[in-house]
């Protein structure tokens, strides 16, 4: 027999915390697998793809071929970080979109083959939904329903109005680039090499925020849109002299980080009018910025709202927020069947 204890996890009569959920993230260049118990991350391992850098970007062959490779080791990894056995394991969760479709196809065989070779159920995850919800993985810090959360990737950029676990309602998001595409390609003008998001964040802590003037969009609704930006800084350093990059590359990056976080926080402030709702988080890869990390923080002080970021690992792409989401869809008995398949987009 099994009993619910609260709405978070199911103690089994053996007293095993349950579901047990393994759980595979391969939408883009990273293999993660994440192990998780009753909603807590036992694990969360990620193989990194070093192979796409001299290409200034992810070359979805190349990506695909890499998963391969990582899979059955990543897999063997978490199950022994978390010192889980495959017998043990629930259920297998994997993301089923948005992404790479080569990538995704990876992740998502390999789920439907644990799936049938153990007789577990399969649950198929949305990948920005998972963003979201990396919001709820710390137990003692995390938003009550309903929440916003600002979600910045390399693919998507979204205001979300969080209303439970399963109930996500996108209220605003980008009609060109995606915040991370902004920090990316704005990084490509000076020069940096693919991702350049985390070096703009290096270099902007030693330079000056309101050096530079960069173009903002009026944008009338709560959408953003990120394209005026990279055209603003293109005709800038067009009109610069030699050595102008290099001789200013902190404050640069400073005033391109600045740019970027008071779009960003300036259409959140939006939704919060709009919504009444005062626990706002962030999520996506853009979220480890350090800049925006702490303007989040301060804009929560000064507007009274309160505030959440997720850790670190749980920002960029990861498996531990697949296993979380996929964690409540378990407890509401969502599956997917062994003919399910990927798709490079989808709404949720
Ligand atoms: O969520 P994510 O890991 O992958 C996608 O789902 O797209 O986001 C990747 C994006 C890249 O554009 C990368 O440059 C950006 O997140 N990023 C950052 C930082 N760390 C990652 N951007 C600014 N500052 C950072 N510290
Ligand atoms: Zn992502």
């Amino acid at each position: 027999m099994m009993f619910t204890t609260n709405d978070c996890f199911i103690l089994t009569e053996n007293n095993k915390i349950a579901p047990i959920i393994l759980a595979i993230e391969s939408s883009c260049d990273d293999t993660g697998v994440a192990v998780c118990a009753g909603g807590k991350i036992l694990s969360n391992i990620i193989a990194n793809q070093s192979v796409h850098e001299k290409y200034g970007g992810v070359v979805p062959e190349l990506a695909s071929r890499a998963h391969m490779q990582h899979i059955v080791p990543t897999v063997q990894t978490a199950l022994q970080t978390a010192n889980i056995e495959l017998k043990d394991i629930d259920a297998i969760a994997f993301t089923q979109s948005p992404g790479l479709i080569g990538s995704l196809l990876v992740g998502v065989q390999f789920a439907k083959s644990m799936a049938l070779a153990l007789g577990k159920p399969l649950i198929a995850v949305h990948h920005m939904q998972a963003h979201v919800l990396a919001n709820l993985i710390d137990e003692n810090n995390h938003p009550e329903f309903p929440f916003l959360c600002v979600t910045v990737s390399g693919g998507h950029t979204q205001i979300v109005l969080a209303k439970s676990a399963l109930e996500l309602e996108v209220i605003g998001e980008t009609i060109d680039d995606a915040a991370g595409e902004a920090f990316d390609k704005s990084a490509k003008l000076l020069g940096l090499p693919y991702p350049g998001g985390p070096l703009i964040d290096k270099y902007a802590k030693d330079g000056n925020p309101l050096a530079f003037k960069f173009a903002e969009p009026q944008m009338p609704n709560l959408d953003f849109s990120f394209s005026g930006l990279k055209t603003s800084i293109l005709y800038f350093l067009q009109k610069q002299e030699a050595g102008f990059i290099e001789a200013n590359l902190n404050d640069l990056c400073a005033s391109i980080q600045h740019t970027i976080i008071n779009i960003l926080l300036k259409k959140l402030q939006k939704a919060v009018e709009q919504t009444n709702v005062k626990r706002v988080c962030i999520a996506g890869g853009v979220s480890a910025n350090s800049g925006l990390r702490k303007a989040l923080q301060q804009a929560g002080e000064k507007h009274d709202w309160k505030t959440y970021i997720p850790a670190f690992q749980y920002c960029t792409d990861n498996a531990a927020m697949i296993a979380i989401t996929a964690h409540y869809k378990y407890l509401s008995g969502q599956f997917a069947g062994l003919d399910t398949s990927p798709t490079a987009r989808a709404a949720w």
